[in-house]
């Protein structure tokens, strides 16, 4: 069992990942800015997850996740970074704007969205993950979900903590990707994804056929 912390666990996403941890025996520690907001959503969601603000979710955790919008990061994280210190933090943010025209990427001076959470959280060990799973497909439970989660990271560690917590959501298939600072490729293919679903009423997300990933796991 991990104690989880969702950092806007209120959200689309947060309730999709809260939903299915909490079903698959994981302590969610679900965060808002607003406490009473925390309640409300964890009263709807039917499963046992404990609202919280977001400095106590961080507080509480073994592993956070990350799922704010991207315009908004910057105010929440800057506040928890003595929380978070040491800890596993996957960011799922996404730097994106949507106009009449639909999404498009956007350009982050650090490089991607996880990158700058690496910089205001300073201490975490930051893991660039979950840019690719729909929402919509988490929070329907008896949807089937058939997925890879690469995830980018500088720390081994973390990315083995961001694997056990992905392994609890079954049709999820995670695994290490590479550096940090390969998150800006994660993170800008959602756009894609989300055009692709748009355009096809879908909630598809991407695998990597032909991986052996026993042979890329670290010598022990
Ligand atoms: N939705 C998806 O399917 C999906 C999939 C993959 C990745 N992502 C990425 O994951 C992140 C969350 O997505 P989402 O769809 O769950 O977002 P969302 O529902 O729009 O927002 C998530 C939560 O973030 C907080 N929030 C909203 N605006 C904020 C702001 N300006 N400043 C600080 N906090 C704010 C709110 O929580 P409180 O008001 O309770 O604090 C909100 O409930 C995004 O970066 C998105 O690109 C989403």
């Amino acid at each position: 069992m991990m104690r989880v912390g969702l950092v806007g666990g209120t959200g689309k996403l947060g309730r999709g990942l809260a939903l299915r941890l909490a079903s698959a025996g994981h302590e969610v520690w679900l965060g808002s800015r607003d406490a009473e907001r925390a309640d409300r959503v964890a009263a709807d969601l039917g499963v046992d997850v404990r609202p919280v603000t977001n400095a106590a979710a961080c507080a509480a955790a073994d592993i956070v996740v990350v799922v704010v919008p991207y315009r908004g990061q910057a105010q929440v994280l800057r506040g928890l970074g003595e929380q978070t210190a040491g800890k596993p933090v996957v960011s799922a943010v996404v730097p994106l704007v949507v106009d009449a025209a639909g999404p498009r990427p956007l350009d982050v001076s650090e490089g991607s969205a996880a990158e700058q959470c690496q910089v205001l959280l300073g201490a975490a060990r930051v893991v660039a993950g979950l840019q690719w799973v729909p929402a919509p497909s988490l929070l329907k439970l008896d949807a089937v979900l058939e997925m890879d989660v690469p995830l980018c990271s500088d720390d081994d560690d973390a990315v083995a903590a961001a694997v056990e917590l992905c392994d609890a959501i079954k049709g999820l298939r995670a695994f290490h990707a590479g550096p940090l600072r390969l998150a800006r490729s994660l993170e800008g293919l959602t756009p894609l994804l989300m055009s692709v679903n748009k355009r096809y009423h879908g909630h598809t997300s991407m695998r990597f056929p032909g991986l052996d990933l026993a042979a890329g796991r670290p010598e022990a």
